[in-house]
């Protein structure tokens, strides 16, 4: 409970100081705000993850991503942090491997083969795009050139004069962040992270660590053994 205060205390400290929000108001999280180098709760070191809310769409617990996105993007009720909160109920689907008559997405939006918050959004702070999201949208003036990544039979591509979508990702630092058409080897949207990061268990926000490097040699602490996952447990045993 006191972690999520102190959340909210930082988050409000954000929204306080306009000037952070200059460049879009991710860049005042400063990398740590959704990654934590030492006691992260998630994959990629993410800081934060929603362990309450229950995607409608699956009757599940949010997973992957979006778990990271609604700790802050929800009420505090709902397992986030009371920052502009998504409610998936309402919400264009997340969280679905999707049916093509319906969507035709890219295969580089999908992670896990599922729809999820970054299918749609880049949320690193070098994203210019309205909203962080992954096409340009001219402001938001344009938002039907960002809907044709996925559903372009419904789209009147001569209204926008548009003939290619370029997508922006931050996540290959070989080329920068940047535009990328859909055919463009460059554009590198899916890294996976190496598996030595191993989730030891299923952790509320405030119960840390969650997470740990397992480096060469297995060294591994867990609050509760008996959640750790059985490759985990079968290190512990030799
Ligand atoms: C709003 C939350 C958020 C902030 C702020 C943020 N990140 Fe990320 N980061 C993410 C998400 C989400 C992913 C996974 C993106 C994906 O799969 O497309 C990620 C992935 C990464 C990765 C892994 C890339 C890979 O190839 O696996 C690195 C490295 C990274 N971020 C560094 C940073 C740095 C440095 C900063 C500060 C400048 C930062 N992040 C700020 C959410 C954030
Ligand atoms: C650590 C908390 C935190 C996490 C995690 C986080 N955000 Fe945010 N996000 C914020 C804050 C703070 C704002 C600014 C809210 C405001 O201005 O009212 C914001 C604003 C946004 C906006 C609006 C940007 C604008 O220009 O109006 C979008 C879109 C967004 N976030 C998407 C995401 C997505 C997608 C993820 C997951 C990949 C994510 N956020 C994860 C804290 C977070
Ligand atoms: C990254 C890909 C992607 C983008 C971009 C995208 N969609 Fe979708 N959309 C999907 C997927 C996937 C589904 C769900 C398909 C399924 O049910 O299997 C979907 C479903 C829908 C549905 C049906 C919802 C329902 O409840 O059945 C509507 C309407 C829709 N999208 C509208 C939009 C609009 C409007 C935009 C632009 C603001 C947009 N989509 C952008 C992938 C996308
Ligand atoms: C199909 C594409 C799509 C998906 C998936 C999607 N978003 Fe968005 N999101 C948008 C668009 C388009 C906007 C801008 C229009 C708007 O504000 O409704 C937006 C706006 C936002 C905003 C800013 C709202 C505001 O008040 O300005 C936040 C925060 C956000 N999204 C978070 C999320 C989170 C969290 C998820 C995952 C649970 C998510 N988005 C999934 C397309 C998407």
């Amino acid at each position: 409970m006191r972690k999520i205060s102190a959340l909210l205390m930082f988050v409000f400290f954000l929204l306080a100081s306009s000037k952070v929000f200059s460049a879009g108001p991710h860049e005042g999280l400063d990398c740590l705000g959704c990654h934590d180098p030492h006691y992260a709760k998630a994959q990629k070191i993410f800081k934060v993850k929603n362990d309450k809310y229950i995607n409608p769409r699956t009757g599940k617990k949010t997973q992957g991503i979006n778990a990271l996105c609604l700790g802050c993007h929800n009420l505090t009720e709902f397992g986030g942090a009371g920052v502009r909160p998504i409610f998936l109920h309402m919400t264009h689907p997340v969280g679905i491997k999707p049916n093509p008559k319906i969507a035709k997405v890219p295969e580089q939006l999908l992670r896990d083969g599922v729809l999820q918050c970054v299918s749609c959004h880049d949320p690193h702070p070098s994203n210019p795009n309205w909203k962080y999201l992954r096409v340009d949208t001219k402001n938001g003036s344009q938002v039907g050139v960002f809907c044709m990544t996925c559903h372009p039979a419904k789209v009147d591509t001569k209204f926008y004069g548009v003939t290619q979508i370029k997508i922006f990702t931050s996540m290959n630092e070989e080329t920068g962040p940047g535009q990328f058409s859909l055919d463009d080897p460059n554009l590198v949207i899916f890294n996976p992270t190496p598996n030595y990061i191993k989730p030891l268990g299923d952790y509320p926000n405030d119960i840390g660590p969650a997470y740990m490097t397992v480096p060469n040699e297995a060294w591994i602490y867990s609050p509760d053994p008996a959640k750790l996952p059985p490759e985990l447990k079968s290190l512990l045993n030799k």
